[in-house]
């Protein structure tokens, strides 16, 4: 699948990170279908999308979205909670839960229905993309890859594009492109069995990992680690839900 070929990108999972997922790439002006599992998810994505603090209208109050490209957008995004729908798509990007069998069994489910030259993209924040190709056609391997967009997608600018051996460099290509034209700045990472996370989530553990260890050794509390972090590196938050944090603990 070449990227000029791309017209139409499925979705599956509308929730935090699919919702983000099928706005930017309606945004960028791709077709997009989006696969939820029943109504009221779908209901909480097309709210996401449309009314949420990152979706589309409150971009065109922020300036950074004009009103008819909004509503273009909008109109482009098709919601259902059928399989059927995301047969002729080009691409289907996961972003259904953290779950190695999950995943797995629905990626089987889809090579079955979809049309064998599209493209399976992962959005797993860390699972090895072999492992959840396991199940998938020898043909679908070669375009089975990762593509890793980070929360909330419609403003941070990364995505890591996960590629395996299986891959043809046509589909790498291809995945490296389609990220660039939803406005992402691509990292590529090779696929490596027996780790969990690409670049992102392993830097990001491994200092999470010393953080902890030096409030558990009294070297200083955990507000002095954020404060630290976040005035002395600029990081928009700490560790510990520290001052200008996310409130999550790491
Ligand atoms: N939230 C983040 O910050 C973040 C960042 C990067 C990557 N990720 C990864 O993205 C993926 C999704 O995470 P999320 O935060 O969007 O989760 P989420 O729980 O917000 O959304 C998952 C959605 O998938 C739906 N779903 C479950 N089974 C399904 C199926 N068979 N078909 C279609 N939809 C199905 C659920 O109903 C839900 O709406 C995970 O792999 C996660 O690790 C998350």
């Amino acid at each position: 699948m070449k990227f000029e070929d791309v017209k139409t990108i499925g979705c599956l999972g509308g929730g935090v990170m699919g919702g983000g997922i099928a706005q930017v790439f309606a945004v960028a002006g791709y077709e997009v279908v989006v696969r939820d599992i029943d109504e009221a998810a779908i209901a909480r994505t097309r709210h996401a999308i449309e009314d949420g603090k990152w979706g589309v209208k409150r971009a065109v109050e922020r300036g950074k979205l004009a009103f008819d490209d909004a509503l273009a957008a909008m109109a482009r995004i098709r919601y259902t909670t059928e399989l059927a729908p995301l047969a002729d798509c080009d691409v289907i990007i996961e972003a259904i839960p953290e779950n190695l069998e999950l995943k797995q069994k629905v990626f089987a489910e889809l090579d079955e229905v979809i049309d064998p030259d599209a493209i399976f993209a992962s959005n797993t924040s860390g699972f090895c993309i072999q492992e959840l190709a396991r199940d998938v056609s020898a043909g679908r391997k070669e375009r089975f890859l990762g593509m890793h967009f980070s929360n909330p997608v419609s403003v941070m600018r990364m995505c890591e594009v996960v590629w395996t051996p299986q891959n043809s460099p046509e589909v790498i290509e291809t995945a490296r492109r389609l990220a660039e034209a939803a406005g992402k700045e691509v990292s590529l990472v090779r696929d490596t069995p027996g780790t969990y996370g690409f670049i992102l989530n392993r830097v990001f553990a491994a200092a999470a990992r010393e953080a902890r260890a030096i409030v558990e050794a009294g070297i200083a509390t955990r507000e002095d680690v954020d404060r630290a972090m976040i005035t002395g590196r600029n990081w928009p938050s700490g560790f510990f839900g520290g001052r200008g944090g996310i409130g999550k603990e790491w």
